[in-house]
């Protein structure tokens, strides 16, 4: 019996077995170097939480809490699911460790698992990686602007270009009951033109209309919305403080006032960036701020703004683009010897290499006693920049054969054991 990956998951195998391991990594450690620029620190929360935790914040009418979301008794019965999100994990986690009692404004950022049930297509899995972040203490509009640049500083940095940012604002929790009970009341006289998630939205949450995929279902509602004023004089304030501070950050991006978000915890400022080269499922990644959700857990009543990234899809986005868009592999030094002696005294010096301090660098060898050829075939597949050739001449005058891969013309050096590392290091810094 042969077992695949569970539907909507997948290996993520190293580069040389086809996967793309070193790149998720490569963009694990750009995010982490831009997080910590903008002074956001690392958090891990567990991948199980108590169902109730996502029923109260991301709200029991939700696609992701009503059909989404893997969920299971543990054996105290208690009901627990794997985390579909990381915003009210941590929410949780800021409260449990009291964190607002040590200072009420925390940066936190994430890299990790999520799973949700959804229908498994091209950028769409039921095991997903997100990069995020939560800034959580501050009502400051300057928050709203600065999240959204840490996400473009992210996308920028992996050189993802011709990405579109929207951004909308939803009022507060009054505006937001306010504007559900207008649209509700437009949506009755519609119900039979409406598709049939939407007709069963209109009492549950009317606000989902607003961004459904059926044509006929956003011609009614956003027809309807046009004459629609339903936010305060404080949330219109904030959100000029917000547009003027994303021109200040000289961020592209475009007011669309159709965007609602997916999960209820949202207020004020919500925002979308999307990539042409996605299809479907064209999110890269999306966010906003969530002012009631640590008061609503039972916390103070402070702000709080955020987003996630989807890292699937910044990586499909990355392979639409040419292949510098993401900075590059590791380098790899590569140990071929030919004959038992050389054999032997290339696994010593390439275990001598490796003790050294090399950022980024990897070194291998053959450990088959394969030809010559078969080695160098290898060291090719393996994207080597330098191999080391070992056979009886080089034993006998004491060093290796050093062979430039990426070089046109593929030169080649003599290099004595006692200096190898020095010249390995030179001669890296040259391909
Ligand atoms: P979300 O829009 O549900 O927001 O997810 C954020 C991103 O995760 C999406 O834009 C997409 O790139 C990726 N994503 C979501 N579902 C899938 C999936 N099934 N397969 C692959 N990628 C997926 C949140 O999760 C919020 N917690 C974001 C946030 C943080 N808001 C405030 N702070």
């Amino acid at each position: 019996m042969r077992y695949k990956a569970v539907k909507g998951t997948a290996d993520i195998l190293p580069e040389r077995a086809g996967g793309r391991l070193e790149l998720r990594r490569m963009l694990e450690t750009v995010s982490q170097n831009v997080f910590r620029k903008f002074g956001y620190r690392e958090i891990r929360t567990p991948i199980i939480e108590e169902r109730s935790l996502f029923v109260k914040s991301i709200g029991e009418e939700t696609d992701i809490v009503a059909k989404e979301m893997f969920s299971f008794k543990d054996r105290g019965r208690r009901e627990l699911v794997l985390r579909p999100e990381g915003t009210a994990p941590i929410a949780r986690a800021y409260l449990d460790a009291s964190l607002n009692k040590i200072g009420p404004f925390q940066k936190f950022y994430y890299i990790g698992p999520m799973f949700r049930t959804e229908r498994p297509q091209a950028g769409r899995m039921r095991q997903f990686d997100q990069i995020g972040a939560e800034a959580i203490g501050s009502m400051s509009p300057e928050i709203d602007a600065e999240v959204i640049k840490l996400l473009a500083a992210i996308l920028d940095e992996i050189k993802i270009r011709d990405y579109r940012i929207r951004v909308n604002n939803l009022g507060c929790k009054d505006d937001k009951a306010g504007l559900s009970k207008t649209l509700r009341r437009l949506l009755a006289r519609k119900k039979d033109l409406l598709c049939g998630d939407c007709g069963r939205r209109i009492d549950v949450n009317p606000l989902r209309v607003l961004d459904c995929k059926d044509g006929s279902c956003r011609d009614i509602v956003r027809g309807a919305f046009k004459s629609v004023e339903f936010l305060c004089g404080e949330c219109r304030e904030h959100f000029k403080k917000v547009l003027t501070c994303l021109g200040k950050l000289k961020i592209e991006y475009t007011v669309d006032p159709y965007i609602v978000r997916g999960l209820d915890y949202y207020t004020r400022t919500v925002f979308e960036v999307s990539h042409s080269a996605l299809g479907s499922q064209d999110a890269l990644g999306a966010g906003g701020r969530y002012d009631n959700l640590i008061s609503d857990m039972g916390g103070p009543p402070v702000g709080a703004a955020g987003f996630a990234l989807g890292m699937e899809r910044i990586l499909m986005a990355a392979a639409g683009q040419d292949a510098t868009a993401l900075p590059g592999e590791g380098q790899v030094v590569y140990l071929a010897a030919v004959g038992e002696a050389a054999h032997d005294k290339g696994f010593e010096l390439i275990n001598l290499l490796r003790s050294g301090e090399w950022r980024g660098v990897s070194f291998d060898m053959d450990y088959e006693n394969r030809s010559l050829k078969a080695q160098m075939r290898e060291a090719d597949k393996s994207g080597a920049w330098l191999v080391l050739i070992i056979g009886d001449e080089e034993l006998s005058k004491g060093g290796v054969t050093l062979k430039y891969m990426r070089l046109k013309d593929r030169a080649q050096e003599f290099l004595r054991f006692d200096e190898a590392a020095e010249k390995v290091r030179e001669a890296l810094t040259q391909c």
